[in-house]
């Protein structure tokens, strides 16, 4: 039996790929590459020494997706995929619906006509909006304000809707606070495709010499020194989260939702610190206008994941930004090798063309 994990070569995905083939899962990968490298599930496979099975499909592929659930005996699935920009999707929200929720629709369907129906959802704290109060628990009004959010609350919606229709389906709904840092071996990390959208990813280049400096969304937010605070995790906490989550969701019936976040929030400016602290770089920065859609402050209660997963997220500040240094100075191009060169460096043992058997 196997845990089907699609958008398993993106950035959260990958890492949850190494703590569950560490856990000692069968591990089976759907992506379809549009925005991830196959050389991350190379790099899941050199940390772990184990091997994974990769088909090359989009969940919008109704029969490519009712092959992988006809060729495998799959126990549950872990579902990543989706597109994730929020100013992309305010200019394309068409492509964003169809490409998430249709895509979750097609997913849950071929779930259900082959009887897997245990499913771990990967949501995000933006369905929260922008809070009242901090820290914000599971129970707060949800409120997304961007098409890519509205994706993710609807999906939670639908998923809600399928399981009250039937009650054997045992669904975990997983909402991420700002996940950053990578694996500690520096062979596994964040790799965004052009001018990063996220702090962490463009603080990086900046030390690097890549880009020039990085420009810092408002300093005028009631918060301590004026810059936005959020609650960063590390991304090895977060993939740890989805072990936890899973083992629970194997066991109990029913729909449950966890913040996945550590508790604690820092400003920007605290981790421009931090960031310069671990690389001994300085980060030249400058103050420009608020970021359109931005919060003041954004930190989980993660006490619910503490007390029902038994799971607590381990990794300080300092430790999130030395390892995404660590990464970025090993991988200074990022996964680098474009997906025809590692085409020629897979082996393939399938004659499905959708199927790729890296070892
Ligand atoms: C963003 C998304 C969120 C998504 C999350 C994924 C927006 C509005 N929100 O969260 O929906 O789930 O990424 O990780 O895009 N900052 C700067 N300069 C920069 C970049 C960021 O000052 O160049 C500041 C921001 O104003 C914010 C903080 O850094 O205060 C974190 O920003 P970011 O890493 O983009 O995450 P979020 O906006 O919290």
């Amino acid at each position: 039996m196997a845990i089907l994990v699609t958008g398993g070569a993106g950035y959260i995905g990958s890492h949850t790929i190494v703590e569950l083939l560490n856990e000692g899962f069968e591990v089976i990968v759907i992506d379809n590459f549009t925005n991830s490298n196959p050389e991350s599930i190379n790099r899941a496979i050199q940390i772990t020494g184990r091997e994974i099975k990769v088909y090359n499909t989009s969940l919008l592929d109704s029969e490519g997706l009712e092959d992988v659930f006809l060729h495998n005996k799959i126990q549950a699935v872990i579902h990543f995929a989706g597109f994730k920009a929020v100013g992309e999707s305010v200019l394309f929200p068409l492509e964003y619906y169809h490409n998430n929720v249709s895509g979750t629709l097609l997913l849950c369907q071929t779930m259900q006509r082959h009887n897997v129906k245990n499913l771990i959802f990967s949501s995000s704290a933006t369905v929260y909006g922008a809070p009242d109060k901090v820290p914000i628990s599971e129970d707060f009004p949800l409120n997304a304000t961007n098409p890519y959010g509205r994706t993710k609350l609807m999906i939670e919606e639908i998923l809600t809707d399928l399981y009250q229709s039937d009650n054997s389906w045992s669904i975990t709904i997983l909402r991420y606070f700002n996940p950053i840092g990578a694996h500690e071996s520096g062979k596994m990390g964040e790799d965004p495709a052009g001018i990063p959208n996220n702090l962490i990813p463009y603080i990086s280049k900046v030390a690097i010499g890549e880009l020039k400096e990085l420009q810092i969304f408002g300093v005028d937010y009631p918060t301590k020194d004026g810059t936005g605070v959020r609650d960063y995790i590390h991304v090895v906490d977060l993939a740890k989260g989805h072990v936890k989550a899973l083992n629970q969701n194997m066991i109990l019936k029913g729909i449950n939702t966890y913040n996945l976040g550590t508790g604690r929030g820092y400003s920007v400016l605290e981790i421009v610190k931090a960031f310069e602290k671990v690389s001994g770089r300085s980060i030249n920065y400058k103050i420009t206008e608020r970021r359109p859609g931005d919060v003041a402050v954004s930190f989980a209660n993660p006490e619910k994941a503490k007390k029902e997963l038994n799971w607590e997220a381990e990794r300080g500040i300092d430790q999130m930004c030395a390892d995404a240094w660590h990464w970025q100075t090993n991988n200074p191009n990022g996964y680098e090798k474009a997906p025809q060169i590692m085409e020629q460096e897979f082996p393939f043992v399938s004659s499905n063309e959708r199927e790729i058997f890296l070892k």
